[in-house]
């Protein structure tokens, strides 16, 4: 493109004044302002599965698929914030130039697009102290200054892994991010990801493990109301290098920073794919009364065994009845899509609970 018109466009998106509000009506196209006490995070991958999204939960829509104005607008409607997914390579935001240049940039497309804030998921290794552990710190802050300054009301997000304690050696200031932007989503889930003992089939997200890693962040003194839980609705699915009598699902050492195996032995399935594989499995669904969460064993076409670990309702709301025992700020699941949203009334039944997990076993 020639430069100048590269300079005249992104100065004309700049202001922001050349652009219409693709909703059927203007009012749609504003911010949200409102503060929801409880919140309900989706992250949205894409297509159109979010009009069976229950909207009646729903506070806030991580667009990680292309826009789509007709969600903004959608989401506007029942007082729902759409917010971007912010990412960027850490070195290049050591420099303070780019940092800004990035951050104008981003608060820029989230005006033009109508959007109410962003969501910064930055799952990179970082080492305590390093220039990247204070640029990523300094990043967060200051795309929490920008956006509050620019859209009043607006959310600044960040993502962070299932556990404080350098988790895929992610040692971040956690605290100090916290402190600065307006909430963490926790990523409970791929919890498997650094196999430290037997390469063996477990759970994405156990339970025990994943709300003692609640506490850890709580014993940092991060308030209950920066964090949001967040759920997985999907699993991963194993081939068994050697199944045991008693169920235990021997898997390839596939190393991840650090630890000699990982999930990455598996295959992530959504829970639509589950839901289905269940049927035709070899056991059915079988309950770990340790990992408190289900799996089962089916055989492929090829005659390969494969142990697959997930979560569905029953495993999913004993994780959140924690949320209104300690007062966290919410839930939120990796990702919205990926039920069953067919008229199909199994499916259909099977999406509900799902929905209505997300606020305790006394729903689901
Ligand atoms: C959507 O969620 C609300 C609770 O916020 C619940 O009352 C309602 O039954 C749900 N709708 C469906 C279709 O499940
Ligand atoms: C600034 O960011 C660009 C990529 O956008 C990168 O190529 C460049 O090296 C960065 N500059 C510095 C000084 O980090
Ligand atoms: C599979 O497991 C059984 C029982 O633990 C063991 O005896 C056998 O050696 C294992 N086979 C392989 C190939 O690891
Ligand atoms: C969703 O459910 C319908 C009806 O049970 C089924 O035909 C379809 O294959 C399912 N889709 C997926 C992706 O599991
Ligand atoms: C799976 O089996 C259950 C219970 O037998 C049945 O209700 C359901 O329709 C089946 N689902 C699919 C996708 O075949
Ligand atoms: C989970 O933790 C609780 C308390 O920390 C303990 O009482 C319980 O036995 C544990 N359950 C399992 C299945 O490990």
């Amino acid at each position: 493109m020639f430069p100048f018109l590269f300079v005249f466009l992104t100065s004309l998106m700049s202001k922001n004044c050349a652009v219409s509000c693709p909703c059927e009506r203007s009012d749609l196209c504003h911010q949200i302002r409102d503060e929801r006490n409880f919140e309900v995070f989706v992250f949205d991958v894409g297509g159109k599965t979010w009009k069976s999204y229950n909207w009646s939960m729903v506070t806030t829509v991580a667009t990680f698929g292309k826009y789509d104005p007709e969600l903004m607008c959608h989401a506007h409607s029942k007082g729902a914030r759409v917010v971007l997914k912010g990412d960027v390579h850490l070195t290049d935001i050591v420099d303070q130039y780019n940092r800004t240049r990035w951050i104008t940039e981003k608060v820029n497309l989230a005006k033009i697009q109508f959007m109410d804030g962003i969501n910064i998921d930055i799952e990179q290794a970082v080492e305590k102290g390093s220039p990247e552990y204070f640029a990523l710190t300094d990043l967060v802050k200051e795309t929490t200054e920008t956006f509050h300054r620019e859209i009043p009301g607006s959310q600044v997000s960040f993502d962070v892994a299932w556990s404080p304690k350098c988790i895929d050696k992610r040692c971040y200031d956690y605290v100090s991010i916290a402190d600065s932007c307006d909430l963490l989503f926790v990523m409970s889930y791929d919890e498997q990801s650094q196999i430290l003992g037997d390469c063996i089939a477990m759970a994405n997200a156990p339970v025990n493990q994943t709300l003692n890693a609640y506490q850890q962040y709580l014993n940092l003194k991060i308030a209950p109301k920066k964090l949001v839980m967040g759920v997985p609705w999907y699993g991963y699915d194993y081939p068994c290098l050697n199944l045991t009598q008693d169920d235990i699902c021997s898997i390839a050492k596939v190393p991840f920073r650090g630890a000699p195996c990982s999930d990455a032995a598996g295959k992530q399935r959504s829970y639509s794919w589950i839901m289905k594989q269940v049927n035709d499995s070899l056991t059915g669904r079988l309950w770990d009364s340790e990992q408190l969460a289900p799996y089962f064993n089916y055989e492929d076409p090829n005659g390969q065994i494969h142990q697959v670990w997930y979560d569905d309702a029953e495993s999913v709301c004993q994780k959140t009845d924690f949320i209104k025992s300690k007062g966290l700020r919410g839930v939120g699941m990796w990702n919205g899509n990926i039920l069953n949203y067919s008229d199909d009334p199994v499916a259909k039944q099977q999406t509900t609970i799902m929905w209505n997990a997300l606020f305790g076993c006394d729903l689901a």
